[in-house]
């Protein structure tokens, strides 16, 4: 892949056919200069995708302006775009630059544009048609070279059949227009997404959780995430947040999504899981593409070890119903070494 995946402003994974169409078409639009449409479900990485188009085109040193047009109440857009001269409108104090002019010789991104009320879609198709901006209020246009990049949720040739989208300015946006599939048909991302926000939200959060159960994964998988990327970072978030333990399993799934996915494809995982020794799983845990490994700061080797003998040496009691003979020779231990270990643990029968 001949683009920078992974920037400071942006951190871009995916291994499924779905993404890296997507990966490949940034790599080709990304230094055109054509105004490129993203499309794609709430969530879905559409801003992401436009960061990487513009840090990797040669405007790369220049800025990255987002514009939400649906966060922005509509009287204000105009003037917060093509910025306004003193005077005016009654609260102008000020000349202000618009993010047009801001984003001169760089990108603009125009996030939800099917919320541009038409009064500026027209302002806008003139923007893009004569590379020329006139402030509000303002005397003369000001020239502009600004690479414009737009994002929409929406499905926007139904909003021109509605008469809420002019056609003539989605054809001048929908030059090369990249569709971001929602996560549920890139289901093959789903255990590397879950691994980075392990891992970062470990990081972030001061947390050692080094792994997840398989059948834990195996629900992560099968859910539907309809808010995509977002929703699953933030479901990470409250797992590692919440979890007292060093393996996430289903307990530590919301309901909302254990709800979701059929019991079917989970309940022999768990009922395997939980007929496994620690030894089987850590065995079997580090075969998996989702074995996290040692964590970014370390582990205390003793009083990780320490842990693990006691879980075994309990579990071999356990199976013996307290009969130290016979847990010694599960152990391979003699009895007197198990019986100092017991004493040393502090764990009693
Ligand atoms: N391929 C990816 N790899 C890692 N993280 C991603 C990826 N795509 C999206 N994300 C993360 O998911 C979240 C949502 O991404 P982003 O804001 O780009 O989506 P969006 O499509 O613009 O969503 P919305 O429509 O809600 O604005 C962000 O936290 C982003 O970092
Ligand atoms: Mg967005």
């Amino acid at each position: 892949m001949g683009i920078k995946l992974q920037t400071e402003f942006y951190n871009l994974i995916g291994q499924s056919d779905g993404i890296l169409k997507v990966f490949d078409l940034v790599e080709r639009a990304a230094d055109s200069d054509s105004t490129v449409i993203l499309t794609g479900e709430s969530g879905t990485g559409k801003e992401l995708i436009a960061r990487a188009l513009h840090h990797n085109s040669q405007r790369d040193s220049r800025g990255f302006i987002p514009v939400n047009c649906g966060a922005i109440p509509h009287e204000l857009l105009e003037s917060e775009l093509f910025g306004h001269e003193k005077g005016a409108f009654t609260g102008a104090m000020q000349t202000r630059i618009g993010r047009m002019e801001l984003a001169d010789n760089g990108t603009l991104f125009l996030d939800e544009i099917g919320d541009m009320p038409m009064t500026l879609q027209v302002k806008l198709l003139r923007v893009l048609a004569e590379s020329e901006i006139d402030r509000v209020g303002g005397g003369k246009p000001i020239k502009v070279n600004v690479r414009f990049i737009t994002a929409t949720h929406c499905n926007l040739e139904q909003a021109i059949k509605d008469g809420k989208f002019r056609e003539d300015l989605f054809y001048r946006l929908n030059v090369i227009p990249i569709a971001i599939p929602p996560l549920r048909e890139r289901k093959s991302d789903i255990p590397l997404l879950v691994n980075h926000y392990l891992k970062h939200f470990n990081q972030e959060k001061g947390k050692s959780i080094t792994n997840i159960s398989d059948a834990a994964m195996e629900i992560l998988c099968s859910y539907q995430w309809p808010g995509n990327i977002r929703e699953l970072a933030n479901f990470m978030e409250r797992m590692v947040v919440l979890s007292t333990d060093k393996i996430l399993t289903p307990r530590d799934l919301p309901d909302k999504v254990m709800s979701d996915v059929p019991k079917e494809t989970w309940e022999p995982l768990v009922q395997a899981e939980a007929n496994e020794t620690p030894a089987e799983f850590i065995r079997k845990s580090r075969n998996h593409a989702h074995y996290i490994g040692m964590p970014e700061e370390g582990v205390n080797l003793k009083q990780m070890v320490e842990e693990f003998e006691k879980e075994l040496i309990i579990e071999a009691l356990e199976k013996t119903n307290g009969v130290k003979n016979q847990a010694a020779i599960l152990l391979g231990l003699n009895r007197t070494t198990l019986v100092e270990k017991l004493k040393k643990m502090n764990i009693q029968r």
